[in-house]
């Protein structure tokens, strides 16, 4: 018997917003998407074509009404996660600074939390291994 065909590799782009209290900004899933009411890190699907931090910077307008400037966006970790029908890979940035002030716009609601509160959120399976990087970084 051959082997399955391998797992289609998708890129995502996220974001770690973080405020002047060392907060981080979580988004609550829309209704109707895969994986609603989940709360994830502001981001989305590199298009063809793109970086993923001219995709970071697309998704942060469209998701959250916010302008962030690409030396703002600094690399901090890595998530690698086998959905059943697509292995998403899922490099997380981080950003303290944005212009605009933060809207909900494509979200059921956003929230602010200190990163050992994290763990205390349904997160999707992918972001939650991202928890320990933020929490090195910032404290719990
Ligand atoms: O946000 P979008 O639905 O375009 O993301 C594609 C897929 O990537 C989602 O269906 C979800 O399985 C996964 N994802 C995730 N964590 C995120 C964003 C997306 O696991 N923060």
């Amino acid at each position: 018997m051959s082997p399955p065909p391998p797992l289609k590799i998708t890129l995502v782009a996220a974001c770690a917003l973080i405020d002047g209290d060392g907060r981080v900004l979580v988004a609550q899933r829309p209704e109707g998407k895969a994986l609603a009411g989940l709360w994830e890190f502001p981001g989305g699907k590199v298009e063809p074509g793109e970086r993923p931090e001219q995709t970071l910077i697309r998704e942060l307008d469209e998701e959250l009404g916010v302008t962030v400037k690409e030396a703002c966006l600094a690399p901090l970790t890595f998530a690698s996660y086998p959905y059943e029908t697509f292995h998403l890979l899922m490099p997380l940035w981080i950003c303290r600074r944005w212009e605009g002030v933060i809207q909900k716009k494509e979200h059921q609601a956003l929230q602010w939390l200190r990163a050992g509160r994290l763990r205390d959120i349904p997160m999707p399976p992918a972001d939650e291994p991202l928890i320990p990087a933020l929490i090195d970084l910032l404290g719990p």
